[in-house]
């Protein structure tokens, strides 16, 4: 494992070594131990976007290490005035040990990757979310032990985290069913390899997914870059909400997770996200532990 681009470059075995070692470090974090393992190392961190949890956690997470970040705003960098990603990639491979990247399309992160020299991390893009992913794997096995006989719901939009839930899920062996508006589907070819594995099903209908379901997911219904779209989206997914009612088709130790930012009214109520508080908030502590995980393994 050279680089976190997207998860389907990771292993079962990877995501679990990973979540392993990453129990391992909330346990250090919680009992005072501090190892250092990446003293003396630079995390630049290039925000093409907003962020508040992949911001603060890596910026956290590569201090606790003993290593130092570098908050790299696009507004600022050459990058943002058109500097070619293959130049920005080799110039930071001179200066620093590892690059996080947050930004819209997914082959700049893998360009980044190809020119470069050191690991890549991508902390968003519009594709896929492997970080959040991997630290609500790690909540998902905190609260039910295991992922195994598991059923995850994910409702609203065929997003980003759509798409990265779907490869955690199967790659884990958990089912996972996907409802969504008509033509707002995750990735067709994440859909045809998940739906191959005879864990995936996609559906229009909200009650169908969340029937029996052991964990509900949901995600905003307008991510950032499609701001323009948003009353468009506001009509089409009214119906794309967890809330107190259609909750009770789900088991009744369901738990309800959300990447956050959350709009409440809009793709979860505010009743069903308070009741939800304690799950959802760990969820948004463990990005810390698992993207320290993912530092250590890939800068080490
Ligand atoms: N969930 C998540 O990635 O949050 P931020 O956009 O605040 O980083
Ligand atoms: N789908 C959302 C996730 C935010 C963490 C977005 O891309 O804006």
């Amino acid at each position: 494992m050279k680089h976190l681009l997207k998860l389907g470059d990771l292993t079962r075995e990877d995501i679990l070594s990973i979540l392993n070692l990453a129990d391992q470090l909330k346990f250090e974090r919680n009992n005072g131990i501090n190892k250092e393992y990446l003293k003396g190392k630079q995390l630049g961190m290039i925000f093409q976007k907003a962020s508040t949890r992949t911001r603060v956690s890596f910026e956290v997470g590569i201090s606790e290490l003993g290593g130092h970040p570098l908050f790299l705003s696009s507004h600022d960098l050459q990058i943002g005035r058109g500097e070619p990603v293959q130049d920005t990639a080799r110039v930071l491979s001179r200066y620093l040990d590892g690059i996080m990247i947050r930004t819209f399309a997914q082959q700049e992160v893998e360009d980044l990757a190809k020119y470069g020299t050191i690991p890549v991390i991508n902390g968003l893009t519009d594709y896929c979310h492997p970080c959040q992913v991997l630290a609500d794997l790690m909540t998902i096995r905190e609260y039910k032990g295991t992922f195994k006989g598991l059923k995850l719901a994910f409702i609203g939009d065929g997003n980003n985290m759509a798409n990265s839930l779907i490869v955690g899920a199967v790659k884990t062996g958990m089912n996972i069913a996907v409802a969504c508006p008509e033509g707002y589907e995750p990735d067709e070819k994440l859909v045809k390899w998940g739906k191959e594995s005879g864990l995936l099903t996609v559906t229009h209908d909200v009650s169908e997914a969340m029937a029996g379901a052991d964990v509900l997911y949901t995600d905003v219904w307008a991510s950032m870059g499609q701001e323009g779209e948003k009353a468009e989206r506001e009509r089409v997914f009214s119906g794309f909400q967890i809330n107190e009612k259609n909750i009770k088709g789900a088991k009744e130790d369901v738990m309800v997770m959300h990447c956050l930012p959350a709009h409440r009214g809009e793709e979860i109520t505010e009743g069903v996200f308070e009741a939800h508080a304690k799950e959802i908030f760990d969820e948004a502590e463990n990005r810390l532990h698992a993207q320290k995980a993912v530092m250590v393994k890939l800068m080490r």
